[in-house]
C-alpha cells in the first residue's frame, strides 16, 4: 500500500505552475477568451477536433484516420433488435473527441435529439444557465430552437474550460445541476482535488434519465438515479432499483417487445468508482486521460482527451514500468472478455424480446397466456436489459473495472436465461410450438435505418474472440 501512495503522491507532487497574464471573467463561456490567458492548454484543448491514428485500438474506432464511422449496431447487431423503436436503434455511433460533442448531435439523425433542449445536457457549457433563465421552454424546445438559444459564437461548443474551472483561480469545479444533486444523493461532502479531477468527468460521463410526464413527454432536467447508492459503491443493482422505481423514469417504448422502458447512458463514471482496482489505489479519469506532457519549456496537464490506448499508453508510463506491449496485451485481453461476454447477453436478451413479441402476437389473436408467468418473465428480462445495456453504454469495454463487468454480464446472462424459461413455459403450456432456435431477424433491424437508409456493415461486427458464441445461437437464427 505504501508503495502505491508513494506512486499517487508521486503523480501529484510534481504537477504544473500555473501562469497567468491576465484576468478571465467568472462567467466567461468562451474558451478563445480563456485561451488568451492560457495558450498552451487552450491548442491542448482544441487538439480533441483532430483524427486518431487508426490501427492502434481494437475496440474504440471512433474518428481514427481511416476516416471510417463505427456503427454501434453493426458492431453489435442484437442491439439493432433491442433498441427498435427510438433514436438509438437508428443511428448510434462510437463517440469521438469532444471537439465533436454538438456537432455529431447536428449531424445525426433527428430521432437522436427529439427530447429537445435536454439533449444538450452533457453538451453545452451554458446548459446550467440556461435551465435557469428558461425552464421548460428550453428543456423541451425543440433541438435546433434549444441551439438556437446559445449565443452564436458557441453554438458548437463542447465541453468548455468554464465546465471545470473556475476562472478566479483555475480550481475544478463542475457547471451541471444533476451532479449537484447526484452528489447530494450519494451523501458526498467536500470532494478532495484528486476527487475533482475525476468527478469534473463524472459531471458528463454519467448515467442520466430524461424524465418524462404521463404521456412520456419530456418533464425537466436529466436526472441521476443514484438513489440508495453512496460514493464509490453506486451499483447497478441500485440503478435499476431506482429506474424501475416509477413511470418517470419511462423514456421509451421497445417495439420487438412492446414495453415502456427506461434507459441507460455511457456510466463511465459509475463503472470506474465502483470499486475497481485503479480507483481503489486513488486513481482519477484524469491520471490516465489527461498526462502531463511537455509544451515548449512548459509542463501542462494534456486537454487533448482521448483513448490512452492511441496515445501509447504515456499516461501510463508514470505508473507502471512494464511497457507498452504489455499494457496493450492486458488491456486488449479484458475487452476480449467483456466482447465475448458482451455476446452471451445481447443474444440471450435478443431471444427472450423474440419470444415476448410471439406471446404478444398471440395475445393479440385472442390467445390465451398465462399472465403471472408472462409478468414474472418481464421482470426477470428487464434486468437482464438494463444490465446488458449497462456494460454496452459503458465506453471502455470493460476496462475501467474489469470484474464488475464480468459479474453484470453473468447476472445478465442469467437474468435472461430464467426470463426465456419462463416466457416458454408460458408459450408452450397455452399450445404454442416453439422452434429451438428462435429467428432473430436481425437484417430487418439493421436495414434502411433513418434519414440517411443505414444498413449493417458486416465487417464492423465484433464476433465473440473466443468463438463460443456459435453454440448458442445459430448463424440461421441471427437472419443476417
Ligand atoms: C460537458 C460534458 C463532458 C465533460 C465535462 C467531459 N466529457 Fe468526455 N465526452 C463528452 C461527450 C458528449 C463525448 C462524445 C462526443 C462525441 O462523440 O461527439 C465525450 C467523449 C469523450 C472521450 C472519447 C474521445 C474519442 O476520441 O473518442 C473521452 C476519452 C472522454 N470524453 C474523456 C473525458 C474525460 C477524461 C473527462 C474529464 C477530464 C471528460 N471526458 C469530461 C462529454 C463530456
Ligand atoms: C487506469 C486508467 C484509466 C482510468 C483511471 C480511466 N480510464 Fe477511461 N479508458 C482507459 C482505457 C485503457 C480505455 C480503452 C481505450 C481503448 O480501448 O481504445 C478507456 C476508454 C475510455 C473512453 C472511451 C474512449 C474512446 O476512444 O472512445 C472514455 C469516454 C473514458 N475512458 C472515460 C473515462 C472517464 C470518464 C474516467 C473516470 C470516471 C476514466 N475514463 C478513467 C483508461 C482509463
Ligand atoms: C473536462 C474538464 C476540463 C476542461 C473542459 C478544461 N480543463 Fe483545464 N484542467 C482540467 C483538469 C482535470 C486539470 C488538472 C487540475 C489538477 O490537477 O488540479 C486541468 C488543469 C488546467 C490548468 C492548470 C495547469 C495544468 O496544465 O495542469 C490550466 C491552466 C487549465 N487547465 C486551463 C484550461 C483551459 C484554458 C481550458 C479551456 C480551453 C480548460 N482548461 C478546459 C480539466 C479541464
Ligand atoms: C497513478 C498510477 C497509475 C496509472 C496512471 C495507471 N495505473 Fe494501472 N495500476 C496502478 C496500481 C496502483 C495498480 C494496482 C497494483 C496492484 O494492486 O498490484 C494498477 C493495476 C493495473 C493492472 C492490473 C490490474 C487489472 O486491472 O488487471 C493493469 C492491467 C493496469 N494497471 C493497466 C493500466 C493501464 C493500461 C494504464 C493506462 C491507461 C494504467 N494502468 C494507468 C496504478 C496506475
Amino acid at each position: 500500500m505504501s508503495a502505491i501512495a508513494a506512486i499517487i503522491a508521486g503523480c501529484g507532487g510534481d504537477r504544473p505552475e500555473l501562469f497567468r497574464a491576465g484576468v478571465i471573467a467568472e462567467d466567461e463561456f468562451d474558451p478563445e477568451v480563456w485561451g488568451k490567458i492560457f495558450p498552451l492548454q487552450y491548442e491542448s484543448w482544441l487538439a480533441t477536433g483532430q483524427m486518431r491514428p487508426s490501427g492502434k485500438s481494437m475496440y474504440k474506432k471512433g474518428w481514427d484516420d481511416d476516416k471510417v464511422v463505427y456503427d454501434k449496431l453493426s458492431e453489435f447487431p442484437f442491439l439493432a433488435l433491442l433498441y427498435n423503436g427510438w433514436g438509438f436503434g437508428v443511428e448510434y455511433n462510437e463517440p469521438r473527441g469532444h471537439f465533436f460533442a454538438i456537432i455529431d448531435q447536428l449531424e445525426i439523425d433527428p430521432s437522436r435529439v427529439k427530447p429537445g433542449g435536454v439533449c444538450l445536457a452533457c453538451k453545452s457549457p451554458m446548459h446550467k444557465t440556461l435551465t435557469k433563465q428558461k425552464g421548460l421552454a428550453y428543456l423541451t424546445a425543440n433541438f435546433t430552437d434549444a441551439v438556437n438559444m446559445i449565443p452564436e459564437k458557441l453554438r458548437k461548443t463542447g465541453p468548455a474550460c468554464i465546465d471545470c474551472h473556475n476562472s478566479s483561480d483555475m480550481t475544478l469545479r463542475t457547471n451541471k445541476l444533476h451532479i449537484e444533486n447526484g452528489l447530494k444523493t450519494i451523501g458526498k461532502k467536500n470532494p478532495t482535488r484528486q476527487e475533482m479531477r475525476l468527478i469534473v468527468c463524472g459531471q458528463c460521463h454519467n448515467t442520466y434519465t430524461v424524465p418524462r410526464d404521463a404521456n412520456m413527454k419530456v418533464a425537466g432536467d436529466v436526472q441521476l438515479p443514484w438513489s440508495g447508492s453512496r460514493w464509490g459503491a453506486i451499483t447497478i443493482e441500485n440503478i435499476i432499483k431506482d429506474l424501475l422505481k416509477d413511470s418517470s423514469r419511462l423514456e421509451w417504448k421497445q417495439n420487438v417487445t412492446g414495453f415502456k422502458m427506461p434507459f441507460i447512458r455511457h456510466p463511465e463514471f459509475e463503472m470506474f468508482t465502483n470499486g475497481s482496482i485503479h480507483f481503489n489505489a486513488g486513481l482519477s479519469c484524469a491520471d490516465c486521460h489527461m498526462p502531463y506532457k511537455r509544451s515548449g519549456s512548459y509542463k501542462i496537464s494534456s486537454h487533448d482527451l482521448a483513448s490512452p490506448v492511441k496515445q501509447d499508453f504515456t499516461a501510463c508510463a508514470q505508473c507502471h514500468t512494464e511497457g507498452a506491449d504489455w499494457l496493450r496485451k492486458q488491456v486488449f485481453t479484458t475487452q476480449e472478455r467483456t466482447i465475448s461476454l458482451l455476446n452471451r447477453a445481447g443474444y440471450a436478451n435478443a431471444v427472450v424480446a423474440k419470444l415476448f413479441e410471439i406471446a404478444n402476437n398471440h395475445a393479440a389473436k385472442g390467445g390465451s397466456i398465462d399472465r403471472g408467468l408472462y409478468d414474472r418473465a418481464k421482470d426477470y428480462y428487464m434486468q437482464a436489459f438494463l444490465r446488458l445495456v449497462f456494460i454496452s453504454a459503458e465506453n471502455s469495454i470493460g476496462f475501467h473495472n474489469s470484474t464488475e463487468a464480468g459479474r453484470v454480464l453473468g447476472d445478465s446472462v442469467a437474468f435472461a436465461n430464467r426470463a426465456e424459461l419462463l416466457i416458454r413455459k408460458a408459450l408452450t403450456d397455452s399450445g404454442i410450438r416453439l422452434p429451438e432456435n428462435v429467428n432473430l431477424e436481425l437484417n430487418k433491424y439493421l436495414t434502411n435505418r433513418g434519414k440517411n437508409k443505414l444498413n449493417f456493415r458486416r465487417e464492423q461486427e465484433f464476433k465473440d474472440p473466443y468463438n463460443n458464441q456459435r453454440y448458442f445461437t445459430t448463424g440461421e437464427s441471427k437472419g443476417l
